[in-house]
């Protein structure tokens, strides 16, 4: 079976920040991605959908730029997500959006502006189909999943999940032999049955994971798999999801593993038009600062509009990073967590560059005129605010405590800061390092 964790990470460390893309038939409802879940949708009164699904103001290059100027030197895109509609030309369904008005194999096109643009490409595949034939249906997840167990039975009379693994090999193949070098295969997700009856949940031996995997590192050996084929052997990215690890993930040994948290602009991935938790500026920007620091990446998600564009709450939060990044990027690219004996001021997140040696301290609340630095006292050789590159004077240790100073800290440096905050989301302190 082809070894999982032999992807190459050595860029996506390196690059820190993605954009994932929903997209499919659920940006028409825009009620969310899962929408023939919660509502128990059938598959004939989904059909509408299928039928109207015409992105008439889609422009990838858009897209694309809005990505690149955000930062983000990757992106996911849903190539098929839970409700089987397939973002390609396949052979192996008519479920596809060629057969829609929309005529188009977008995929293609999405594939080719971002690849203009030098991003990573990255597909996510849904393992789960709520229309497919083949697919079993359960009493977990799904429109069908409270029907009466002598309905849900008769429903799954002829239906073969070995088949259904099959059409997902063929699909996965056609994905990577078609488009080019493919940088990421994101599947989603499994839900083992205890049972191990595919109609209580769903896991390797239902998505025949090992086989997939084999023929996938048979066609592209170096893409990134993420973890969620259900192998006991870890993907070569871990996927928090909507949460933030309190420190970098490491394995069974301790030791660092790589990973990607995946987050939403708003409460949905999927275009949802009522939705309005959607995330300030500042909480996005805090976001990518607080993976970055615990070696991790973010991967940032849009939801187009069943039109085809990226709506203004999208591109403001997109345009938050872009101009947040124009100046900080250096704090993010080719950086981790610092190491362990430099522990952050209060509201600071260090990032850090080993090839440089430079510590990059990212104030999350403005301090008074003060920030010390436990255990780097002598370590610095220079300090600027990255935005502007203005200077940060390093202020000798007080000679002893009088009615005006105190000590500070032991072995801790202490830099002179404006009073008022500078005019950037969060300002970064460089620390050249001696
Ligand atoms: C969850 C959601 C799914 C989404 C995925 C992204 O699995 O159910 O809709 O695509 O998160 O990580």
């Amino acid at each position: 079976m082809g070894k999982f964790g032999s992807g190459d990470t050595k860029w996506f460390v390196r690059d820190r920040f993605g954009m994932f893309i929903h997209w499919g038939l659920y940006s028409m409802p825009a009620r969310h991605e899962w929408v023939r879940h919660h509502e128990k949708i059938t598959t004939e009164d989904y059909q509408k959908y299928f039928d109207h699904f015409n992105p008439d103001l889609f422009n990838p290059k858009e897209w694309a730029k809005a990505a690149r100027e955000a930062g983000m030197r990757y992106f996911v895109i849903t190539t098929k997500h839970h409700e089987g509609f397939c973002m390609w030309d396949t052979k192996y369904t008519d479920y596809k959006i060629t057969n829609t008005p929309c005529g188009r194999d977008l995929l293609r096109e999405v594939v080719d502006a971002f690849r203009a643009e030098g991003i990573h490409v990255g597909f996510y595949y849904s393992l789960i189909d709520w229309h497919h034939p083949d697919f079993i249906i359960d009493n977990r997840i799904g429109p069908y999943r409270e029907l009466p167990e002598e309905e849900r039975k008769k429903m799954n009379e002829g239906r073969d999940m070995k088949r259904y693994a099959q059409y997902m090999r063929n699909q996965v193949r056609e994905l990577l032999t078609e488009y080019g070098k493919i940088d990421i295969l994101w599947f989603d997700f499994s839900y083992p049955a205890p049972d191990g009856d595919p109609e209580h949940g769903k896991g390797h031996k239902d998505w025949e994971s090992e086989e997939l995997v084999k023929m996938i590192r048979s066609i592209q050996p170096d893409i990134i798999l993420d973890n969620r084929l259900d192998l006991p052997e870890e993907g070569d990215i871990h996927t928090p999801e909507q949460y933030t690890p309190s420190e970098g993930l490491t394995d069974k040994d301790g030791n660092p593993i790589v990973w990607e948290g995946c987050q939403t602009f708003s409460g949905s991935w999927g275009y949802h038009r009522d939705e309005q938790t959607w995330k300030s500026p500042k909480q996005c920007i805090d976001l990518l600062i607080d993976h970055v620091s615990r070696g991790g990446n973010l991967l940032m998600n849009v939801g187009p509009t069943s039109r085809g564009y990226l709506d203004r709450r999208a591109m403001d939060c997109l345009k938050a990073y872009a101009d947040w990044m124009h100046y900080n990027k250096r704090s993010i690219y080719n950086c981790g967590p610092a190491p362990r004996e430099f522990q952050p001021p209060l509201d600071g997140r260090y990032t850090y560059n080993r090839e440089t040696n430079t510590l990059y301290l990212h104030l999350m609340n403005w301090p008074f005129k003060h920030v010390h630095l436990p255990g780097l006292a002598g370590k610095v050789a220079y300090a600027q605010l990255l935005h502007d590159g203005s200077e940060v004077k390093i202020l000798p240790p007080p000679e002893a405590p009088s009615h005006v100073t105190a000590k500070s800290p032991a072995q801790a440096e202490t830099l002179l800061l404006p009073v008022n905050k500078p005019d950037v989301e969060v300002p970064v302190i460089e620390l050249f390092l001696k």
